[in-house]
């Protein structure tokens, strides 16, 4: 539906990352309140909500379901529809966004009438089976073509089912709970490796009980849900991009105030620790079930060390991956990861376009169908790279490029938009050229 954006955009080296920055709202969480606000009874408000495209996808697709959205100032607005969406007539287009295609599939399941979801031509060709198969399982008509969208749904009675993902996967996890709070009975979802929890913390903002046990995480159906009014945190994945821009130099120091910390989120700074950053975290407070503080970073002296990657960390760790991949060159051991098959099938191939990307910069990088090795100790050159329309390797070779020698041309920069349409204003703010 929407086309890849192909602007480009010159980034010039930097001696050194300097600031204090307050980033717009979590994605994640932005997606989820838009979502259950407009099932929800009542009104909710957000300040400070997603800028992204995504997010805004979220939105739109919620106002075609017939809830009022209005933005004033920094509000978002939501008007719920009281459990009771209405069929749009029209296709609700999700963009760019799996998280919107694959939790409003469990949020229309069990709705009456008929949905179709489509995106843009990356999202149409990611996987969807993977959230069909369990809805399914409840009860729900779905119909793919080819695994992939459109999507079509014809609203079902649905029944509680106990599934264990096969893939680590928040946004599954959190289509089943939402599925799962409209079905009759109650719905487990256990996972292996713990994903992301702000759909289960969402869901208890609104109103709903949700039980967590050990790795498992349950919701009984017929709960309704009444409006919010909540501040969205800071969005870490967005910060990870300055974070480790501001390791890769020597005096560096960053300081992130009402960041995001929930602990399903925040591995990247564990890994920088391991990477010889220092890292301070303030002020840290829960809001809604979700963490909120300050970090601190700056540099190791001596340049940053060496990590492997694998397991549930790189589960963890799954959106920070790229921008980790793009400075490994500059640290002094490399950065190997593995089991992230998953990268292949996310907005782009995102293990391809790294090691491709990388080369354009002259590193030597060794791609396997599960990771990457990137060896430490190198010294790139700038370069044409190309995100290919996807937002995380659009920044993350934004930031490669400000340790390279020269110049770096960043093709379809403006993908970036997709999550986060500041990071070049605010890149430029603190790089000190
Ligand atoms: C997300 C979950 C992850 C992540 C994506 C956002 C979410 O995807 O990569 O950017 O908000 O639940 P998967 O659920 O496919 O792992």
């Amino acid at each position: 539906m929407t086309d890849t954006l192909t602007t480009e955009r010159t980034i010039h080296p930097a001696r050194n990352v300097l600031g204090t920055l307050r980033l717009p709202g979590d994605k994640s969480i932005s997606h989820r309140y838009a979502l259950l606000a407009g099932l929800a009874e009542g009104v909710s408000r957000f300040q400070n909500f997603s800028t992204g495209a995504d997010c805004a996808s979220s939105l739109a697709c919620v106002g075609q379901l017939g809830a009022k959205v209005t933005h004033s100032g920094d509000t978002v607005e939501v008007e719920g529809k009281a459990g009771r969406l209405t069929p749009p007539g029209s296709v609700l287009d999700c963009g760019n966004s799996g998280s919107t295609m694959r939790m409003l599939a469990g949020l229309l399941a069990p709705q009456e009438g008929a949905f179709t979801l489509e995106g843009d031509a990356s999202l149409n060709r990611r996987p969807m089976e993977r959230v069909r198969k369990p809805l399914l399982e409840m009860g729900a008509n779905i119909t793919l073509l080819d695994g992939h969208a459109p999507v079509q749904i014809q609203g079902a009675k649905l029944r509680g089912i106990a599934y264990t993902t096969p893939v680590p996967s928040a946004q599954v996890k959190t289509a089943l709970l939402f599925a799962g709070l409209q079905a009759e009975g109650t719905t487990t979802v256990n996972e292996a490796v713990r994903t992301r929890d702000h759909g289960e913390l969402a869901l208890r903002a609104f109103g709903a009980e949700i039980r967590r046990s050990g790795d498992s995480v349950s919701v009984t159906g017929g709960q309704k849900l009444r409006g919010l009014e909540a501040t969205v945190p800071g969005d870490m994945s967005s910060a990870a991009f300055f974070l480790c821009a501001a390791a890769l130099f020597p005096e560096s120091s960053l300081l992130f105030d009402q960041l995001g910390m929930n602990p399903t989120r925040a591995t990247l700074l564990d890994v920088l620790t391991v990477l010889g950053a220092k890292v301070h975290v303030l002020n840290l407070e829960e809001k809604h079930g979700e963490l909120i503080g300050s970090v601190q970073l700056s540099a190791p002296a001596q340049g940053l060390g060496t990590i492997d990657i694998s397991g549930a960390l790189t589960a963890q760790l799954i959106d920070e991956l790229p921008v980790l991949a793009a400075i490994a060159p500059y640290t002094r051991g490399g950065i190997r990861i593995r089991d992230a098959r998953e990268l292949r099938v996310k907005e782009s191939d995102r293990i391809a376009l790294v090691a491709t990307n990388l080369r354009a910069m002259g590193a030597t990088v060794e791609e396997f169908e599960d990771g990457l090795d990137v060896p430490g100790g190198q010294r790139l050159h700038g370069g044409v790279v190309d995100s290919d329309g996807d937002h995380r390797i659009a920044m993350a070779f934004a930031v490669a490029a400000l340790r390279a020698d020269g110049d770096t041309l960043v093709v379809g920069a403006d993908a970036a938009a997709v999550s986060f349409p500041e990071f070049y204003s605010l890149l430029e703010q603190v790089a000190e050229r």
